[in-house]
């Protein structure tokens, strides 16, 4: 049976999920603001869940409907075919938003979402109390526009949490966005891949990830994984593809640095965890300063500090100039890739990228610079 789902992502890689969501052969994908929809069987939300290194979460649309009143918002949830989606012993909790909308009481609109969805359930289940204490079913309502859209959230805890990362740095990037990133560059597995800021190592390990074709989310579970109607043979055969496609044997060159001990030691945890120790990155205490390669067609992809505080804006304009000095020249042969929030970044690197993109860090609005330099040689 087809359904409709929507992918959350980060503002700025709709595209990149986009993308990814075709390769996975999903249906009828469209990008719109910070969410990509598709269509699909249980099999294809699976598929979604286990690999879409872009998404923060993906979706079952329940159903849309027109609300202006809480009679509307109730009536049309009501109608919903709850109880063919959930088991009677169901968890399910209601969040909600709302904007531009007459109903614009959010705990109000969660209330009534709640209460009909527990009528659809009673009238199949011929009961009016449920524990509640079997499997999770997050439902949202979204009123935007006095269009009410009720979901499922089939992911769970957020796509980013993909289980090697439990100690953090103190600015980590996300994995999501640090995916994106390594997608949106020329990187291929047989290139040289630096990080010279590399902190806990998230964009070392999410760039081996592609390389090897290991899908995001391996080594965790999912909120549907326990939904009785869609069964385990789906999450069998999901999970038999992952294991199929992971590339055992290539090994990559992958290099990354900090100048702070610390992060380098949670690096080093955090590859542990990833369980790809054996395949070809490297991790190493270096202060920017002894930066140095020998390496031609390399690429470098970064998020260096921003200098967030005004204390700090001096001392990072100093590093971006000191960076730009030690990686201009590589220019002729690399492709470069850094992520910042930071205004004068281009004056103080020194070099003009071909082309910027415009990315979120969490809420704050950055640059992804793109200094893209020649295809290397065929070998
Ligand atoms: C924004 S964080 C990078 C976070 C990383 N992407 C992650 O996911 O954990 C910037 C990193 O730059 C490092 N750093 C700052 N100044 C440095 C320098 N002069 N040389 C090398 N590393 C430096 C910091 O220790 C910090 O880990």
């Amino acid at each position: 049976m087809q359904h409709s789902f929507v992918a959350s992502c980060a503002f700025g890689l709709e595209a990149v999920l986009a993308r990814e969501l075709r390769a996975l052969d999903l249906q009828e994908v469209r990008a719109e603001n910070g969410q990509v929809h598709f269509k699909g069987d249980f099999l294809a939300m699976a598929r979604a869940n286990l690999w879409a290194r872009t998404a923060d979460r993906i979706w079952l649309r329940v159903g849309q409907f027109p609300a202006t009143t809480f009679e509307d918002l109730f009536q049309g949830t009501r109608a919903l075919p709850w109880p063919d989606l959930m088991p009677e012993d169901a968890n399910f909790p209601v969040e909600g938003l709302s904007h531009g909308s007459q109903l614009s009481s959010v705990p109000a609109c969660q209330s009534i979402v709640k209460k009909a969805a527990v009528e659809a359930m009673a009238a199949r289940y011929k009961r009016k109390i449920f524990a509640e204490d079997g499997p999770r079913f997050p439902i949202r309502v979204a009123l935007s526009k006095d269009l009410a859209t009720v979901s499922l959230d089939t992911s769970g805890v957020g796509l980013h949490k993909r289980g090697y990362r439990l100690l953090t740095t103190e600015a980590p990037i996300r994995e999501t966005l640090a995916a994106g990133m390594v997608l949106l560059s020329y990187w291929s597995p047989n290139r040289l891949l630096v990080d010279p800021f590399c902190g806990s190592g998230t964009i070392l390990l999410e760039a081996a990830m592609i390389g090897l074709h290991q899908a995001p989310g391996w080594q965790r579970e999912f909120a549907a994984e326990k939904w009785p109607a869609v069964g385990d043979q789906v999450w069998q055969v999901a999970r038999q593809e992952v294991a199929d496609r992971f590339d055992r044997t290539t090994k990559l060159r992958i290099s990354g640095s900090d100048g702070d001990d610390q992060a380098i030691r949670l690096a080093n945890q955090n590859l542990q965890r990833s369980g790809l120790e054996q395949r070809g990155i490297t991790l190493r205490t270096r202060p920017l300063a002894q930066l140095a390669t020998e390496t031609e067609y390399g690429v470098l992809i970064t998020n260096p500090p921003y200098g967030e505080r005004l204390s700090d804006k001096q001392e990072v304009e100093r590093l971006y100039t000191q960076f730009g000095n030690i990686v201009r020249p590589w220019l002729s042969t690399w492709s470069a890739y850094i992520i910042t929030n930071h205004p004068e970044f281009v004056s103080c690197f020194g070099a003009e990228p071909q082309k910027r993109r415009k990315l979120y860090n969490g809420m704050i609005e950055c640059s992804f610079h793109q200094y893209l330099g020649p295809r290397p040689p065929a070998p």
